[in-house]
């Protein structure tokens, strides 16, 4: 059996993906490696968000080349870097085999018949999204009790700063029927906990089995029926696509979980405006005010860009005080990346790499008073924890919140796959610690 090495950056659905990846060669008969360095082939599934994530991979490629100059190895590059820069990755990397992107890595098992037949590169970064879906192998692996399903991909929104519009294609929403089935496979594998993906999520809008299109919100409610799917989650969504079903089904459907990634970017309607958002700041403020309306206890969390182009002190000093005003118990904070080809990068008021480190540590501080805020605030409540697995010491387990915090618990590691009360007797900087309260479920065997 050949070895297959699979290395992913980048967001979740380059980890779903990945995964995808693996089942497809599995047929063709390559089985894990745990390194590159025992592998026959190993695949980089790239990201290109920002500089930093799509440099990454020309320092791991050095390394490989230096591993295939000892024998054999196929190395594919796959993902967002691979859409975007495609041949300019084997110019400036000619060690590499495969170069292909995120719609079309269905083709691999045909990519790699084709180099073993004649040998040369191969680049594949058609956007055939509707053949990719189909072409997946039905069956499913599952690893533990938590797992993605992409609904939706690609982006219409075209934000200033980003690539994804340009390396996932424009927006495309999966039929309901393929998803669910998917779910259901899932689930008979021992998964608990589904969450959903897109890069727009909340723009869901896939042909049901009625020939409609579906809202994410109907697609949860249909999901939620799914017996022993305990949890759904979203993400991630837009501001602009959060439409009054799915504001009312965190009210109505117990499945989905009370936490919500809602990004704003930023707190300045000037800003905003730049980055073509398409929403103003109190706008946010306002959804906000709904999504809790529908479920008060529901935990927020954001990503931020500080140093977009033209951005002031004033500019700043609003997306401060917009976190003042939101509290989110998460979030993700970045510096302006400038990515060729999006309109933001030939703006001319590029901002310091000072100024940015600057802002970058002072809505980390504030974010991080929120965050320690929101998990002391769960100290003595009781939670239900989906147990995942073993924990670090004998017997125990860690699970997770409906918040997503991991939570250990002593004394708790034959309930995996299970959910149980817990009350929250400790909160650390990456987790939670608890007491198990009573065992509510039997528990699940798979
Ligand atoms: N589709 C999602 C997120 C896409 S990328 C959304 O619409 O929010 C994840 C995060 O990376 C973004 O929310 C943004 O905060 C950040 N990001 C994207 N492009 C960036 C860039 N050029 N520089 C810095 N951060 C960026
Ligand atoms: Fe990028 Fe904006 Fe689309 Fe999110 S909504 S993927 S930030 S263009
Ligand atoms: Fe990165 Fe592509 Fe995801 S650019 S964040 S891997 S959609």
């Amino acid at each position: 059996m050949k070895k297959l090495f699979v290395k992913t950056y980048g967001c979740q659905m380059n980890v779903y993906d990945s995964a995808r990846m693996a089942e497809l060669l599995a047929p063709i008969g390559y089985g894990p490696a745990e390194t590159a360095e025992d592998a026959d082939m190993v695949i980089l599934n790239t990201c290109h968000i920002r500089e930093k994530a799509a440099e990454k991979v020309y320092s791991e490629l050095g390394r490989l080349k230096k591993i295939k100059e000892a024998r054999p190895l196929t190395i594919a590059v796959a993902g967002c870097t691979a859409q975007a820069e495609g041949a300019e990755i084997v110019a400036r990397a000619p060690q590499v085999d495969i170069v292909v992107g995120p719609q079309s890595y269905h083709r691999l098992p045909e990519m790699i018949a084709k180099i073993a037949r004649q040998g040369g590169h191969v680049l594949e970064t058609d956007f055939p999204a509707l053949e990719k879906f189909d072409a997946l192998p039905k069956a499913i692996a599952t690893e533990g009790v938590s797992a993605f399903l992409t609904v939706q991909e690609g982006c219409d929104k075209f934000c200033t700063f980003c690539v994804v519009p340009y390396t996932r294609g424009s927006e495309y929403s999966r039929p309901v029927a393929g998803i669910e089935d998917e779910a259901r496979r899932l689930v008979a594998g021992g998964v608990r906990e589904i969450t959903l993906l897109g890069q727009n999520v909340n723009a869901f809008n896939g042909a049901g089995p009625d020939g409609a299109a579906w809202s994410l919100a109907r697609l949860c409610a249909r999901l939620a029926r799914i017996e022993g799917l305990a949890r759904l989650r979203y993400t991630t969504s837009h501001p602009r696509d959060m439409s009054d079903d799915l504001i009312a089904a965190h009210g109505d459907l117990e499945a989905l979980m009370p936490y919500l990634h809602l990004p704003v970017q930023s707190g300045s309607d000037t800003i905003l405006a730049a980055m073509n958002r398409q929403h103003t700041a109190d706008a946010y403020r306002e959804l906000v005010r709904r999504i809790r309306a529908a479920r008060p206890d529901i935990a927020l969390s954001s990503d931020f860009i500080v140093g977009f182009p033209g951005e002031s002190d004033k500019d700043f000093e609003a997306t401060l005080a917009l976190v003042r005003d939101v509290m989110f118990a998460s979030a993700f904070s970045f510096k302006y990346s400038s990515r060729p080809g999006t309109p933001a990068a030939a703006a001319r008021k590029q901002i310091p790499e000072d100024v940015k480190d600057a802002r970058l540590q002072a809505l980390n501080t504030l974010l991080l008073v929120q965050q320690d805020a929101f998990k002391q605030s769960l100290n003595g409540r009781t939670l239900d924890v989906l147990f995942e697995k073993p924990g670090r010491n004998r017997h125990q387990a860690v699970g997770r919140s409906p918040y997503l915090q991991s939570v250990h618990v002593e004394d708790a590691a034959h309930l995996i796959g299970g959910i149980h009360p817990v009350r929250i007797d400790g909160v650390f900087p990456n987790s939670l610690q608890g007491s198990l309260l009573a065992t509510r479920e039997k528990v699940l065997a798979h």
